[in-house]
């Protein structure tokens, strides 16, 4: 029997630990998953579990992406970049960081674009806390163009200067609203919308392209006030759900070398919403 955990504070409402038990079930592993409430100061408790083999895999989410760093023995090259860690993998004794939210982000856009390329479009990117940093990276990885805003600015600029190497632009709310059209894909990664302030938008979608993609990292609610709007308008909208599900689809490859089914994965979540 494997044992498998999800590291975060809180973690009462998570619906990973259904999702992966679904995954598990139909790759046929004997295994479990937990979701342990940890403290900061609980980290290196938790960690020498999954060194001295009662934990085999973890997942690590808010508030210790950043946190967890500082007890693995290595991460890899885009948790580095990103500075994020949401995969402990356990390799001969070494505990080892990967960084899924990458991946799972973008496996979902490509889906929702049925494989079509996006090289040299244009996104715009809302809010400029961690989630954004892994978006970011991921997206100007696949040569898209972004474009970063955020409420405070000072926290757009930073995060446009750790990533200098990919010309990010940094543009203030009301230009960003006004210069809507010229963006191909828009993603909010604010809290913004978030159960339970389900009616809040983060930009006015007055100047949205007809045909931009309009994606939330939020899957609670499904569609969030921004995606009922851009849906009013007759704009492919993408949820949050996809990359969730990515993210854990690619956090068990790196434990199992086995790649789940995503879409009942999906469905596993989605009936714990009903
Ligand atoms: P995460 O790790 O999920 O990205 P975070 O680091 O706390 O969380 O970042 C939250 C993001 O949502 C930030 O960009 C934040 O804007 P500020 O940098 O101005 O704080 C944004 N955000 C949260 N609540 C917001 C609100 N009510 N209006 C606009 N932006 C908001």
């Amino acid at each position: 029997m494997r044992h498998y955990a999800l590291i975060g504070q809180p973690v009462s409402h998570s619906k990973s630990p259904q999702m992966h038990v679904s995954a598990y079930k139909e790759l046929g592993l004997k295994a479990n998953y937990t979701a342990y409430d940890v403290s900061e100061t609980d980290l290196s408790t938790v960690i020498n579990r999954m060194r001295n083999g009662e934990i085999d895999g973890m997942n690590v989410t808010i508030p210790h992406k950043v946190a967890i760093i500082n007890y693995l023995d290595a991460i890899d090259n885009d948790a580095r970049i990103i500075g994020a860690v949401n995969t402990v993998v356990r390799k001969e004794n070494q505990l080892i960081g990967f960084n899924t939210d990458a991946p799972g982000f973008i496996q979902s856009l490509k889906q929702a674009k049925n494989g079509a390329p996006f090289q040299k479009k244009k996104a715009l990117v809302l809010g400029a806390g961690g989630a954004a940093r892994a978006i970011i990276y991921a997206m100007s990885e696949e040569g898209v163009q972004v474009t970063l805003t955020n409420r405070t600015m000072s926290k757009a600029t930073a995060l446009a200067n750790d990533f200098s190497q990919y010309g990010i632009i940094v543009q203030d709310l009301s230009m960003t609203e006004e210069r809507l059209g010229d963006y191909d894909i828009v993603v909010n990664t604010t809290s913004v919308g978030m159960y339970p302030h389900v009616d809040e938008l983060p930009l006015k979608l007055e100047n949205l392209s007809p045909d931009a993609l309009v994606c939330d990292l939020i899957y609670n609610p499904m569609e969030t006030a921004i995606l009922k709007e851009a849906k009013k308008r007759g704009n492919p909208i993408l949820n949050g759900l996809g990359m969730f599900v990515n993210q854990a689809a690619f956090s068990i490859r790196h434990w199992t070398g086995l790649m789940p089914n995503s879409s009942l994965m999906a469905e596993a979540v989605k009936k714990e919403f009903l």
